[in-house]
């Protein structure tokens, strides 16, 4: 599918976001190993949310819908089932790292794989903590690479003391939820300030997780109990079309949407560089805030955003580079060298796809700078296969007369089933 976005009269309105893909993700794994049984309310339905359904389910969860919610069954802490085959994550690297905390020293065998994008991302990460903790996992280049291979162990596991070297959530949640089957408290340190849902869902589900001196520390527990969530809309794809609307000079106003204040960086970026953004939270689900946002524009102007700022908007750096090509001034991005081990390596790709659109990025090691108002026209842009480059291309086309093409858009599937009917309610067009 290579669908050309254009969208002469802008886009913006009143919107309601997909639900979270991280939120959908924990719930679906914190169900699998509940001991009761857990509805899962607007689930986030595909692509890589259906991964990680299909690895719980070769593990023995067992999933049901009604009236468009999730039943999960879970199986308790140590009741997986030993898979048959080879899990397969597919795109997800949340699939993979936070799965491989659920399996480390389980007492089943297990092997978790996926594609070409996934078998490329690091691993090292999850496995040296894990191995620490007494786990056997084996893995491609002595565990750099996925395939993992986990051998049967206790069920138990070490204690962890841990300083995480890169700021990572998925990380962070593999080892939380490693650390809820070990022999005594763990302590997670380092860079911890990367998105906190696992730690709110925890909390919510009575784990004790307490941050100490920059620090966490998890108490295991015997069983998890059974729970009902709702999941709220996902920042992360709301922020496409708060960066179209900011281009367009139109107000967004986006409904029933995750606020967690991890997630939100990206807004803060778009207040410094003009637009006046409220946010009104309404209330929370297992732990999460959520509610209503309202993004007004304003004459767009470039900001340096630092490495201190990345992780609460690590998935809108594309997004940053398109209002940089719209915005008066210069935009800098540093401290993102993280862009380089996503779907893509996504600093490389920023600068293709301005390339493709007549633009300019100057790309570094760990970021990039641009110069705006550029002269964008009307081009080709090819994601290869990343959904996030694939949508911020898709929104450049907003200030463009004669819009984008986008090919292989399909890989838009994995966060965002339905951008495409979102960007024309909003007043896009595509053909
Ligand atoms: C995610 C964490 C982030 C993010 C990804 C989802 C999560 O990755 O980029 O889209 O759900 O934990 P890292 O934790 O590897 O930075």
């Amino acid at each position: 599918m290579d669908p050309t976005f254009r969208a002469p009269r802008g886009v913006g309105g009143l919107y309601i976001p997909p639900p979270d893909k991280s939120i959908t993700h924990r719930a679906l794994m914190l169900a699998a190993i509940a001991s009761t049984a857990s509805r899962v309310g607007n689930p986030l339905a595909t692509g890589d949310c259906i991964s990680t359904r299909r690895c719980l389910e070769s593990l023995g969860a067992v999933f049901d819908e009604v009236d468009g919610r999730w039943e999960v069954r879970g199986v308790g802490l140590r009741g997986f089932h030993e898979p048959r085959r080879a899990l397969d994550a597919e795109n997800s690297g949340t699939t993979t790292r936070v799965i491989a905390g659920l399996l480390a020293g389980q007492p089943v065998f297990a092997v978790l794989t996926g594609d070409d994008s996934l078998l490329g991302r690091p691993m090292t990460r999850v496995v040296e903590p894990l191995r620490a903790m007494g786990a056997r996992v084996e893995g491609r280049e002595g565990g750099r690479f996925a395939p993992l291979c986990f051998l049967p162990g206790q069920g138990v596991l070490e204690p962890l003391s841990w300083d995480l070297p890169v700021a990572s959530a998925q990380v962070k949640s593999c080892l939380l939820l490693a650390a809820l089957r070990a022999a005594g408290p763990s302590r997670i340190g380092g860079l911890i300030g990367s998105r906190d849902h696992t730690e709110r869902m925890l909390r919510a589900l009575g784990v004790r997780v307490d941050e100490v001196d920059d620090a966490l520390h998890l108490e295991p527990v015997d069983q998890l109990p059974g729970f009902d969530i709702e999941i709220p809309g996902d920042i992360s794809s709301a922020a496409f079309f708060v960066a179209g609307a900011l281009i367009s000079g139109r107000e967004l106003s986006i409904r029933d949407c995750g606020v967690n204040p991890t997630r939100c960086g990206f807004l803060e970026v778009a207040r410094r560089m003009g637009a006046t953004v409220e946010m009104q939270e309404e209330r929370t689900s297992l732990g999460e805030p959520v509610g209503t946002i309202t993004v007004a524009p304003g004459t767009l102007r470039g900001t340096r955003v630092t490495a201190r700022e990345i992780p609460d908007l690590i998935d809108e750096v594309p997004l940053l580079a398109v209002l940089g090509l719209f915005a008066h001034g210069m935009t800098e991005v540093r401290g993102a060298q993280e862009l380089r081990f996503k779907e893509s390596d996504r600093l490389a790709m920023i600068a293709r796809m301005a390339a493709s659109l007549g633009g300019k990025v100057e790309l570094f090691e760990d970021g990039f700078a641009v110069e705006g108002p550029q002269a964008l026209r009307a081009g080709q842009v090819d994601p290869r296969g990343d959904h996030r480059i694939a949508m911020a291309a898709a929104v450049a086309a907003v200030g463009i007369r004669d819009g984008v093409r986008i090919r292989g858009f399909e890989c838009a599937q994995v966060s965002y089933p339905d951008f495409i009917r979102d960007f024309a309610a909003l007043g896009g067009e595509r053909e």
